[in-house]
């Protein structure tokens, strides 16, 4: 696989981002897709065992999974930020404090804020890549580029956890970023192996971002019930629902089936929204059910072998080159 201008901009040796996803994706997970030439990316909250509206403990624990992937790491590694619109994101602000304060490579920002940050971290050094919420589209492309965004991460309907309210595909989102801004794109939502970055490539892209794929990981700390149902997954396993910040994909769990239910008749409360999405940290890591939403893309049936986080990196890039190959000697003329 040849160095393209996502390699260069990030200093890895594969164009393959590990998706943060918020607290399964600490710093053993992270530290490991860059070990073997990826991008690892720290999550909001990683390794936290319980949540805590502390804005200054919130830093601090950031900061010790910061210092943690550098002792298990020499490669450069990521660090998730959420920037939104409006002044509820003091969490943010702590990140970000902290951030500048250890210095990291790549901050991968999530919201529809780019220009908040964007001038604090250029001057620091550290790289900038953009997954638009709640809106992932042509429009938010180019003011993510206007921003001084490197990169923006062209995030569609397939994927897992939040994801754009156009509901547009990865697939159809991808050529049309393409066309219309200059900084590289990398692909994300529904992406597991070889075949899904070549087609990636094919549409214009540079790099590819897998949140789902890497769940199923020796390294993710999320719970043995949560990798099994990936590994059990079909292809209608997944189910998208409205969330408190847009759309939101998941596993077809009972609470979840029932929450669709009510949304099809047109009786589901704000409450039960809430209830769904109260994000802790311990039924993705318990594996119980029945307290919240378990996100998954629309690819966990692809995926049916937990491999280790270096596997995962490897297999994708030797599966993509071949691929690569074949199509070189295939003729259509
Ligand atoms: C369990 C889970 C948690 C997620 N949490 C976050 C998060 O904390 N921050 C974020 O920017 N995106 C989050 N996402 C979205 C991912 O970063 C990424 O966009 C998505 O997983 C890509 O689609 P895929 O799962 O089909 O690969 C989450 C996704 C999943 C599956």
């Amino acid at each position: 696989m040849k160095n393209n201008r996502i390699c260069e901009l990030l200093s890895i040796k594969y164009p393959v981002l590990q998706a943060p996803m918020s607290w399964i994706t600490d710093a053993g997970l992270a530290a490991s897709v860059s070990n073997a030439g990826g991008l690892g990316i720290i999550g909001p909250n990683s390794g936290a065992q319980s949540v805590t509206t502390d804005v200054t403990e919130t830093g601090e624990r950031l900061r010790s999974e910061i210092k943690k992937a550098k002792s298990l790491t020499d490669k450069p590694f990521g660090v998730n930020i959420l920037s939104y619109e409006g002044d509820r994101f003091q969490f943010s602000d702590q990140c970000v404090k902290v951030i500048l304060e250890e210095g990291i490579a790549v901050a991968a920002i999530c919201g529809d804020y780019p220009e908040k940050y964007a001038k604090q971290l250029k001057d620091a050094g550290i790289k900038q890549i953009f997954r638009a919420l709640p809106s992932n589209n042509v429009e938010v492309a180019k003011r993510a580029e206007q921003a001084g965004m490197e990169a923006f991460i062209a995030a569609g309907l397939e994927g897992g956890g939040h994801i754009g309210l156009d509901r547009i595909t990865t697939f159809v989102l991808i050529p049309q970023v393409v066309d219309a801004i200059r900084i590289p794109v990398i692909a994300g939502g529904g992406i597991v192996d070889g075949r899904g970055m070549v087609a990636a490539i094919a549409l214009g892209a540079e790099g590819i971002y897998l949140g789902t794929r890497f769940i199923a990981t020796k390294e993710c700390p999320a719970h043995s019930t949560y990798k099994q149902a990936i590994l059990d997954a079909i292809d209608t396993s997944s189910v998208t629902f409205t969330s408190m910040v847009g759309l939101c994909r998941a596993l077809k769990t009972p609470p979840v089936e029932h929450f669709v239910q009510m949304e099809l008749n047109g009786t589901a409360t704000e409450e039960e929204m809430v209830m769904l999405h109260r994000h802790e940290t311990r039924p993705w890591l318990e594996g119980d059910w029945s307290t919240t939403v378990f996100p998954v893309g629309a690819c966990a049936g692809m995926i049916k072998e937990i491999k280790s986080a270096s596997e995962v990196v490897n297999s994708i890039v030797k599966e993509a080159d071949e691929i690569m190959k074949n199509m070189c000697i295939q003729d259509f003329g």
